[in-house]
C-alpha cells in the first residue's frame, strides 16, 4: 500500500491536535520496510546504530561514513516516514562550516528529510546555522549518549531544581533556533510533561513518560533482539533473540543430518542438456588420454 510522506507540517499538526507521534529507529533496508509498513511516522537512523549494530559500548566511536551508508540503506527501505539522520560525536561540534556540511551530507547523499543532533542552549547557534541552510533539525536534550562521560554515566536527568530548569531552557534555546522537534531521553516524566507544555514544537520522549507529544524507542530493543540488557524504559513488544537462535540452530541440525537442503530447494537441468554435458565430458576425457608430455620440454604433443 502506497503511503503519503509524512512532512514537518504534519508532525507539527500532530502536536497541535494532540494526536500522538510514532518515531523507531532503523538502520538498514529490511527494518526500514517494515517500519513503514507499521505506518510509523517517523524513522531516526540513530547513532545508536553504533551499539545495536556494529557492537560498540557507547555511541562516541560512529564516524559519518557508518552513519551516511546505515541512512542510505533505510532511505533504500523507507518512502513515507520522515527520515532522521543521527549526527555523530564530532560531525557537529568542533565548528559550525562542518557542522552544516555533515548535515548536508545526510540529505544530499543519503535521501534524509532532517538531522539530530544532541545538546542544548550551547548548541543553538549551530542548530540556527544548519536550519538556515535549509535542513530541518530535531533536538535531543536530558541523557544524551554522546556526552555520556561528562554526565557521569546513564544516569537520570533534571532530577534536581537546577538541572529541571536548565533542561528547560535548553529545550526552549532549541525551539528558539528553529529545532522542529526535541527528543526528551531519561527525565522525570513530570518534567517531560512540562516541557511538552511550554513548548511548541513536538517532544519525542523516551523513557520521559507518557505526557510527550511522541514516542521513540530503539527497534532493536522493542523487538527483543538481544539477550543482554534491556534499559527500564525499553518495552519489549517480541522476544526474537530466542527465535533467532533456535531458527539457526534448527538449520545447523539439518545440515549435519543431510536433512538440507532437499530437492525442494534445489535446481534441476534437462536431461538432454546433461546427457550432452556427461558425453563432451567423455570425449574430452578421450582427448586427453592421447595427450603426452615431452620429456625434455615439458609441452604437451597430441598423438
Ligand atoms: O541514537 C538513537 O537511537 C537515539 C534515540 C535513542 C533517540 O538518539
Amino acid at each position: 500500500m502506497d503511503r503519503r510522506k509524512v512532512t514537518l507540517p504534519e508532525i507539527q499538526r500532530k502536536k497541535e491536535m494532540g494526536e500522538p507521534i510514532t518515531m523507531l529507529t532503523a538502520y538498514d533496508v529490511s527494518i526500514a520496510r517494515a517500519v513503514e509498513q507499521a505506518g510509523i511516522d517517523m524513522i531516526l537512523v540513530g547513532d545508536s546504530y553504533g551499539m545495536v549494530v556494529l557492537g560498540y559500548d557507547t555511541t562516541v566511536p560512529v564516524t559519518m561514513d557508518q552513519m551516511i551508508t546505515a541512512a542510505q540503506a533505510v532511505a533504500r527501505g523507507a518512502k513515507s516516514p520522515l527520515l532522521i539522520g543521527d549526527l555523530p560525536f564530532l560531525s557537529y561540534q568542533v565548528d559550525v562550516p562542518d557542522a552544516v556540511r555533515n548535515a548536508g551530507r545526510f540529505i544530499k547523499e543519503a535521501n534524509m528529510d532532517a538531522v539530530k543532533l544532541e545538546g542544548g542552549r550551547d548548541i543553538a547557534p549551530t542548530v540556527r546555522a544548519i536550519t538556515n541552510a535549509g535542513i530541518a533539525v530535531m533536538g535531543h536534550v536530558g541523557l544524551t549518549p554522546q556526552s555520556v562521560s561528562k554526565l557521569g554515566g546513564w544516569r537520570t536527568q533534571g532530577t534536581t531544581a537546577q538541572a529541571a530548569h536548565k533542561l528547560l531552557d535548553d529545550a526552549l534555546a532549541l525551539q528558539d533556533a528553529g529545532a522542529f522537534a526535541i527528543v526528551l531521553e531519561k527525565v522525570p516524566d513530570r518534567l517531560a510533561e512540562l516541557v511538552t507544555q511550554r513548548l511548541q514544537i513536538p517532544t519525542i520522549g523516551i523513557g520521559a513518560g507518557a505526557h510527550c507529544d511522541g514516542q521513540v524507542l530503539v527497534t532493536n530493543d522493542l523487538l527483543g533482539m538481544f539477550e543482554r540488557f534491556v534499559p527500564k524504559f525499553a518495552k519489549q513488544y517480541a522476544k526474537l533473540y530466542p527465535i533467532i537462535v533456535e531458527a539457526l540452530s534448527e538449520y545447523k541440525r539439518e545440515v549435519d543430518s543431510h536433512a538440507f537442503p532437499t530437492a525442494e530447494h534445489s535446481f534441476g537441468i534437462k536431461d538432454e542438456e546433461w546427457n550432452a554435458f556427461l558425453k563432451s565430458l567423455d570425449e574430452h576425457q578421450e582427448m586427453h588420454s592421447h595427450i603426452a608430455f615431452d620429456e625434455t620440454t615439458d609441452a604437451p604433443r597430441v598423438y
